[in-house]
């Protein structure tokens, strides 16, 4: 028996919404970034009701049952043992990623990546006058795989201090395994090199897939990274800017800290914890259904690319709600299909660019998380502009 409704369909048009919002022209199908068009689960949106009619909203401090809900969470969900003392909060992931890179390298360093990845880890290094370094993931069939001679030789490069890992993977849609990530820090810690690792869609997995916090691999993993981690992907509440950075390197932690002090991100508003606190104490339940709903969903997608348009091929989706299709048939490149899917079929995609101009080329990202009828209804728009 469901008990969520996953099928209504929420106007989202003119709350300011990003995804609805940003593109000008009338009528058009948002399958872009990504936030989902579902409302938060129910315990989420009770407990914000219930602190907005409070009504003062000054400066908002975090309690122990913040943390309480943070280490039981992990528990029970990915047997991952926090201490309270590892955790740092912050306004979000990016800015959690920018202030450990800021204190954890040197300007001039290099900070890997594996590509295509998600656009902001580009920005997010650069800022901090460290170089991107790319080890490109290899295509094996309709999946992708690190190439490990090549990311190894990227570590191996004298400049190379710190890995920034995506884990589960945006846009390649991989959800690690507990081998990959061991290998991939026996290499990191054999070349000197700290992890970060990026851990936002931790609950976003597809049935039949596990997800291995990076923290639980060994000891080691433990003690060479940081996980940077949040509730806003997984329910649904970005909005309410709310992260945190858990990282058991006692020294590293010191460092981190001092730079979320120094980039004035350590203070959030009051809404972002206690919706932290639902989403964790009361709202498993919906992420579960949440992700067999957007299973059927890549299953459309899959099946309508099969039956409509065989010649592209639909990457396996092992966790995230974004899928990533190989448009290579088209004849188009990833920006220019891009363009003319909003302009003539009307509906927004990512091109696969924007996660790196040489590895994201020749594919675009489809973002599932919305009701069955509007991905139907995109996907039509999608096939008729690709046919
Ligand atoms: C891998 C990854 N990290 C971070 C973010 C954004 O995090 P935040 O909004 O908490 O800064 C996203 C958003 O799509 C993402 O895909």
């Amino acid at each position: 028996m469901k008990k969520y409704n996953f099928d209504e369909i929420i106007n989202r048009r003119g709350t300011n919404s990003v995804k609805w919002d940003e593109e000008k022209e009338d009528g058009i199908i948002p399958l872009w970034v990504a936030d989902m068009d579902f409302a938060a689960a129910p315990a989420i949106r009770k407990a914000v009701e219930e602190r907005a009619k409070h009504g003062v909203f000054g400066y908002a401090l975090v309690g122990d049952s913040y943390y309480e809900a943070i280490t039981s969470w992990f528990k029970r969900r990915h047997n991952w043992e926090i201490d309270k003392e590892w955790i740092i909060y912050t306004t979000g992931v990016i800015p959690a990623i920018s202030a450990a890179i800021h204190a954890l390298t040197m300007p001039g360093e290099k900070v890997l990546i594996q590509t295509p990845v998600y656009n902001c880890f580009y920005s997010c290094i650069r800022n901090q006058g460290t170089q991107v370094l790319e080890s490109p993931l290899k295509r094996e069939g309709d999946t992708y795989v690190v190439d490990w001679d090549n990311f190894e030789t990227k570590c191996a490069d004298e400049k190379t201090t710190l890995f920034l890992l995506c884990n589960p993977h945006n846009p390649a849609g991989r959800v690690w395994t507990k081998d990959e990530l061991a290998r991939m820090n026996d290499i990191c810690m054999r070349h000197d090199v700290k992890v970060i690792s990026d851990e936002i869609h931790c609950e976003l997995i597809m049935p039949s897939y596990t997800f291995t916090p990076f923290a639980t691999v060994s000891n080691e993993c433990q003690q060479n990274s940081v996980i940077c981690n949040s509730p806003t992907k997984n329910f649904n509440i970005a909005g309410l800017q709310i992260a945190n950075i858990i990282c058991a390197n006692k020294e590293w932690y010191r460092r981190i800290n001092r730079a979320i002090n120094i980039f004035e991100v350590c203070d959030v508003n009051p809404f972002g914890p206690i919706a932290l606190e639902a989403a964790y104490n009361e709202s498993e339940d919906w992420v579960n259904e949440l992700m067999d709903y957007v299973a059927d969903n890549y299953a459309l997608l899959k099946e309508t690319f099969q039956k409509e348009l065989p010649a592209y091929e639909v990457i396996k989706l092992e966790g995230t709600y974004l899928a990533w299709v190989d448009i290579n048939a088209s004849g188009f490149s990833a920006d220019a299909l891009a363009n003319k899917l909003v302009h003539e079929g009307k509906v927004q995609v990512n091109a696969g660019t924007i996660y790196g101009d040489r590895d994201g080329e020749g594919y675009i990202r489809i973002n599932l998380a919305c009701p069955r009828a509007t991905l139907e209804e995109g996907l039509r728009r999608i096939v008729k502009v690709l046919k």
